[in-house]
């Protein structure tokens, strides 16, 4: 009796498992025996997402989960696999993973790409020994004791992940089986960042390994298709950074993104493709606090322009600045809404920057030099405007001032110097650089007016000339008519 009620719920449990694939949890007659056994991996299993889900071993080994004898539920004719290879593992993942229809008969709607990412990553590639991918499903995700990815005791839930990938990319001897080439220091230097201090305080909102990364489509990072290549990574960024809501708690801004994308620094990079302009990692650097090499932020911009630097350090503000703990080059142009420089920027009058700290209050030096210095570029740029006017004049009038011309070029490169020079904020430097433009546009103006009266001269001249010959003529004529009438 006992054994014909078994049989008849085995054949219902075994309806249903074909039907559906799925058996309630304490029907997995797999399960159930190794958990008896108090097999490790049965046990792991308990709290697998997979069994929560009702999924038994035998959606991954084969065989039949109904049936409580060993011998034919772990039979090869029942399709038991055994412990599937090392090389096709995944495979048993992807059965379900890579299949809208299965996950959906599961009332899942998660995505059903992981694999196609990750065969084309840069984790699929042979492993050393040829026995199999280098990483797959199970490297990064385990097995047995799979959970949800939103859950604490994941592997890969953001306060976890730094282990998993650290596994690998911290070790330099398992790193050179693949690139010797590629650093190690990635989890070692995120720990001194602000995003890997917050982590390992066990905050799941701060930044780590796969938030920028990515997970399966990982990439090399000089590759346009990585997350972090340097057009990319500032979205990747403001997937946090623009979202108030998950920032508030944080109380810092969030237009980080949108003062960047219309800086020229966001301009250059994004819509010009200049990769030579900063990312948001160029200046907050890759893992560490800051970019290697830069002892703070404030000295990132000094990285790229390299002159503007060293003219600011030598100047009256580097001290002063340093006094005051204003930040060096953004307390003039900002850091992510970085302008254009204009020469609107100097002087004594609105928009000028420097008036921000310097007032005409107590003959301020500082706000008498601005003054000056706007003073020197304006009558430049006068002199220059006004000297071009007279080389189209002698132009106009068939003079060849081309050499005059040209050197005007040199006047505008002063001018562009001298946008650089003002960092060192010192009156005599940045005159005696205007000078050179004054000497060249005097030259050119000279020429030009030498031209113009040249011009003049040639034309008295040849008036004169031709009163002369005109006047000859006449002469010539009545001449011979005098001698026609004589003969
Ligand atoms: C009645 C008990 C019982 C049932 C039912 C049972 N097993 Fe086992 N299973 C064992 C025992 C005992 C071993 C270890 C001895 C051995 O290797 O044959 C084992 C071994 C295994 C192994 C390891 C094999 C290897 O090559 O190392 C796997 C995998 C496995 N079982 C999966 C399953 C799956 C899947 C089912 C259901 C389809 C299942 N078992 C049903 C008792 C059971
Ligand atoms: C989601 C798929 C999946 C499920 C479900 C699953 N396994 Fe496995 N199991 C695997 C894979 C893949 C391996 C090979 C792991 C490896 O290569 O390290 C494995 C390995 C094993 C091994 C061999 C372990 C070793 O170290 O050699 C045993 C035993 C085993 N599983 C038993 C079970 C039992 C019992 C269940 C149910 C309680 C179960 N598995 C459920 C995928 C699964
Ligand atoms: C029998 C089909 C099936 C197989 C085989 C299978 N899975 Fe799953 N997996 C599921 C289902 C169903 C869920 C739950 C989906 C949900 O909650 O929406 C799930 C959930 C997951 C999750 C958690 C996703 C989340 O919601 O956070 C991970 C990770 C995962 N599986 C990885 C694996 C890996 C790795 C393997 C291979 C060792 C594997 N799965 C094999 C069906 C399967
Ligand atoms: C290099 C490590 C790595 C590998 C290899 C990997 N995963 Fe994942 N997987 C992750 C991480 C990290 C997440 C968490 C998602 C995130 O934070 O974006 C994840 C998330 C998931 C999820 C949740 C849904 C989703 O797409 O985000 C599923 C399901 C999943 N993985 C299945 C798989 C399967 C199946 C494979 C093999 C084809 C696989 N994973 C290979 C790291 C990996
Ligand atoms: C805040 C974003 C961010 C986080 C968090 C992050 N990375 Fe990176 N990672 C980058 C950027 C950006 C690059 C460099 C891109 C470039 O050079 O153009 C990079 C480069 C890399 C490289 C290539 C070698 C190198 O060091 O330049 C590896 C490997 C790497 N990261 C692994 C990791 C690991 C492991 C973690 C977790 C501990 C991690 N990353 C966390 C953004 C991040
Ligand atoms: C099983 C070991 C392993 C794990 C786990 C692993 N990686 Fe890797 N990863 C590698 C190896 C090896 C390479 C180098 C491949 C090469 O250059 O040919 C690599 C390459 C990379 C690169 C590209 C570096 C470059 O060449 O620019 C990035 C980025 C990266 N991994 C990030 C991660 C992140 C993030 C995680 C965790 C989610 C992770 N890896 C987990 C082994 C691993
Ligand atoms: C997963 C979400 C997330 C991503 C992606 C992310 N961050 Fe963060 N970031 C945070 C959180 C949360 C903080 C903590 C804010 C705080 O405590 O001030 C933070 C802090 C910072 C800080 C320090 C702010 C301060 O307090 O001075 C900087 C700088 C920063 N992130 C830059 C970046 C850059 C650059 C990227 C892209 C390469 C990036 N972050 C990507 C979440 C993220
Ligand atoms: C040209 C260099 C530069 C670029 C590019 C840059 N930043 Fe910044 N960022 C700075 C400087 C300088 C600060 C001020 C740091 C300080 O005073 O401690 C800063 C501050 C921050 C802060 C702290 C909060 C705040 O607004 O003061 C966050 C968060 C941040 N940046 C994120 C980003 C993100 C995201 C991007 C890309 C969209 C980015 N940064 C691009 C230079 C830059
Ligand atoms: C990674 C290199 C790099 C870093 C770091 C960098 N810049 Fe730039 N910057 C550039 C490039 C390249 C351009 C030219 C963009 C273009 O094509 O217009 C530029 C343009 C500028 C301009 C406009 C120049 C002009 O002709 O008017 C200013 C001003 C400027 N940067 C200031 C800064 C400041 C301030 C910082 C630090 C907060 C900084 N930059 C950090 C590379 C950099
Ligand atoms: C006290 C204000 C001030 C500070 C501090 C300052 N600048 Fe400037 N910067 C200016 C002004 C004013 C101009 C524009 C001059 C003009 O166009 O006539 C300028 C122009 C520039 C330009 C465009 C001209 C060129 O050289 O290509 C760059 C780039 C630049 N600054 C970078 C920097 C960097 C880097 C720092 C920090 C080392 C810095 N600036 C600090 C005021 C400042
Ligand atoms: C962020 C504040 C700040 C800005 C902006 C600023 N300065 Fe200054 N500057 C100072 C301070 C502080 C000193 C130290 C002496 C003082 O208090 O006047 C100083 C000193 C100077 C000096 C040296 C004066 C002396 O005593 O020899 C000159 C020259 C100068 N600034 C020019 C400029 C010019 C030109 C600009 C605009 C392009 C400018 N500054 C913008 C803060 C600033």
């Amino acid at each position: 009796m006992k054994n014909k009620i078994k049989y008849c719920l085995t054949s219902v449990l075994f309806l249903v498992l074909v039907t559906n694939f799925v058996n309630a949890q304490s029907d997995d007659q797999c399960f159930k025996c190794h958990i008896d056994l108090d097999d490790v991996k049965a046990n792991l299993y308990k709290a697998d997402i997979h069994h929560l889900k009702g999924i038994s071993c035998a959606a991954c080994h084969g065989g039949d989960a109904a049936s409580d004898d060993m011998d034919i539920a772990m039979s090869e004719e029942k399709g038991f696999i055994g412990v599937p290879s090392k090389e096709n593992r995944y495979q048993v993942c992807t059965n379900c993973h890579s299949d809208v229809d299965k996950m959906k008969r599961f009332g899942s709607n998660l995505p059903t790409d992981q694999f196609e990412k990750l065969k084309i990553s840069v984790h699929f590639q042979p492993s050393y020994d040829n026995k199999g991918p280098m990483a797959d499903c199970i490297t990064c995700h385990s097995v047995h004791d799979i959970k949800k990815v939103n859950d604490p005791a994941s592997r890969v839930y953001p306060t976890r992940i730094t282990e998993l990938c650290g596994s690998c990319h911290s070790s330099a001897e398992f790193m050179k089986l693949y690139n010797p080439a590629l650093p190690i220091d990635q989890v070692a230097k995120y720990r001194t960042s602000v995003h890997g201090n917050l982590n390992a305080k066990g905050d799941p909102n701060a930044a780590e390994c796969a938030s920028c990364h990515g997970s399966h489509e990982i990439q090399p990072v000089k590759d346009s298709r990585s997350l972090v290549y340097a057009t990319n990574i500032p979205s990747v960024c403001a997937n946090c950074h623009s979202d108030a809501k998950l920032m508030a708690k944080y109380k810092i801004p969030t237009d980080q993104y949108e003062n960047y994308v219309s800086s020229v620094h966001g301009v250059a990079l994004l819509e010009k493709g200049d990769l030579s302009s900063p990312s948001c990692n160029d200046c907050h650097g890759n893992h560490g606090a800051v970019p290697p090499g830069v002892e703070s932020i404030s000295k990132v911009c000094g990285t790229c322009h390299v002159l503007n630097m060293e003219l600011f350090e030598q100047s009256p503000h580097k001290k002063a600045f340093d006094e005051n703990d204003f930040p060096e080059c953004e307390s003039c142009h900002g850091n992510h809404l970085v302008k254009q420089a204009t020469d609107a920027m100097v002087g004594t009058r609105k928009p000028s920057v420097c008036i921000e700290c310097h007032s005409a209050e107590d003959d301020n030096k500082g706000f008498l030099i601005a003054g000056e210095m706007k003073e020197l570029i304006d009558s430049l740029k006068t002199k220059d405007s006004e000297t071009k006017i007279i080389l189209d004049e002698a132009v106009q009038k068939g003079m060849d001032v081309s050499d005059a011309d040209f050197s005007l070029k040199d006047v505008r490169q002063v001018l562009i110097q001298s946008r650089t020079t003002i960092h060192a904020f010192d009156l005599d430097k940045f005159k005696e650089q205007i000078d050179e433009g004054f000497i060249i546009v005097n030259k050119a103006k000279i020429s030009g007016e030498e031209a113009i009266d040249e011009f003049y001269f040639r034309r008295i001249g040849l008036g004169i000339s031709t009163i002369l010959v005109t006047l000859l003529v006449i002469g010539l004529y009545i001449k011979l008519k005098k001698v026609e009438k004589k003969s």
